[in-house]
């Protein structure tokens, strides 16, 4: 039986043509590591990261390829970004409270940064949680700014949800907090390379990026976009070898140097920098065309088998139509686990998809679903015939539980 993997929101598989051939490349033939030599291949590898910044500023549109700071994933990008302004202010307004706006929709790769931080410092860092709609798991730029004191200094959303799939309102919140002069984090793990993205246009500050996800690279590959200026209130996470101002001991204010310290992830980057010149070839026109026709034909097969409606026993979270939304599917059975479907799904059809509560608690607390969801999620090798059959699939695991 054939595999189809629909688990592209955990990381995407598989990558486009070129990806693993240039890694094998920079792997066999080049070697060396970035900044550490002034021979060929040293070079060689400082030059293909800088290429990879560039491709990773074009797609997103931000306004200096030197703002591209190479992370392990999406989670360590989103750390830099509140560690990196908590830190800072913790310094410079010691004893003054800190407060950061976030939602109930974010991952656990910001509730558990920002709740670590409140324990370490004793309540001085706080955070507001903002509430989202329980049938789509959108919230409102409204609600986010309410939720803004004189003491907030980030605001940190997500901004396509894992979960439900829901698009937010991410640019309306950008232009209300750079007119309030509020830093926004963006945490664009499933949004990035799926939908038409702007940094600019976004108004956000700091932008994690997973390289591993819609970014099309490997595993081990991951970004915080900075924008130019936000760096005077981001304080590193670690210091060390730049290869670059080595005879002061002390870190490199200079960007990407004051955030990279130690060897780089040159064959993960090499990777990625193919990835991103394929996304940048197709055009994001291109790829949000083909996610929006699997989107709809995802729709049509799940209202089919009852699932927008709970007939046949399978329920669709989140928004039922294919606007404002990404491809990310997850549903629940009336008498089935999210453990049972996903063991089924495999072993009978070959689907992979992922059970639990994709590390999103308060986001499953709000759908009250707490043990948990199914979820499918395309990528863009996804063809309009793997969605009918994984319908058809569910379908027929439904039909069999009522047959019972
Ligand atoms: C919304 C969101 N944020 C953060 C992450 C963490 O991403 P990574 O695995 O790249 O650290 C994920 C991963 O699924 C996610 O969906």
């Amino acid at each position: 039986m054939p595999r189809l993997y629909l688990d592209n929101a955990a990381t995407s598989f598989p990558k486009p043509p070129g990806v693993y051939e240039a890694m094998l490349r920079y792997g066999k033939e080049v070697g060396g590591t970035a900044g550490r030599g002034m021979y060929f291949e040293a070079r060689e590898g400082g030059r293909l990261i800088r290429q990879c910044r560039d491709r990773i500023n074009t797609l997103i549109n931000g306004e200096d390829p030197d703002h591209i700071i190479f992370t392990l994933n999406t989670t360590d990008a989103l750390n830099l970004a509140i560690k990196g302004i908590v830190r800072h202010r913790l310094l410079t307004a010691p004893g003054k409270p800190i407060h950061i706006v976030a939602t109930e929709m974010e991952h656990n790769s910001v509730l558990r940064p920002l709740n670590a931080l409140a324990e370490e410092t004793r309540g001085q860092v706080s955070w507001t949680c903002v509430e989202a709609d329980p049938q789509t798991g959108r919230f409102t730029a409204e609600a986010v700014l309410a939720a803004i004191t004189p003491d907030t200094a980030l605001v940190a959303i997500l901004h396509a949800s894992n979960v439900t799939g829901a698009i937010q309102p991410a640019a309306e919140i950008g232009a209300a907090c750079r007119a309030r002069n509020i830093p926004v984090l963006l945490d664009a793990a499933q949004s990035v390379g799926h939908i038409p993205f702007d940094a600019q246009q976004l108004q956000a500050d700091l932008i994690a990026l997973p390289g591993h996800k819609g970014l099309l690279g490997p595993l081990g590959t991951g970004a915080l976009y900075i924008r130019p200026g936000i760096e005077k209130f981001l304080r590193p996470q670690r210091e060390g070898g730049t290869g670059s101002s080595s005879e002061s001991e002390h870190q490199p204010q200079t960007l990407p140097d004051k955030y990279e310290p130690g060897s780089q992830n040159a064959i993960g980057i090499v990777g990625l920098s193919e990835a991103v010149k394929w996304l940048n070839t197709r055009g994001p026109e291109t790829m949000a065309n083909h996610e929006h026709e699997l989107c709809q034909a995802m729709l049509e097969g799940l209202e089919e088998i009852g699932a927008l409606n709970g007939r046949g026993g399978l329920k669709l979270l989140g928004p039922h139509t294919a606007t404002n939304r990404i491809n990310v599917f997850s549903m629940t059975h009336e008498s089935l686990s999210a453990q049972e479907i996903a063991a089924i799904m495999e072993q009978k059809y070959g689907i992979l998809g992922r059970a639990g509560l994709a590390c999103a608690p308060r986001a499953h607390k709000l759908l009250g679903t707490t043990s948990g969801a199914y979820r499918l999620s395309t990528g863009p090798f996804n063809t309009l015939e793997d969605i009918h059959y994984a319908c058809r699939s569910l379908g027929e695991l439904c039909e069999s539980m009522t047959a019972r």
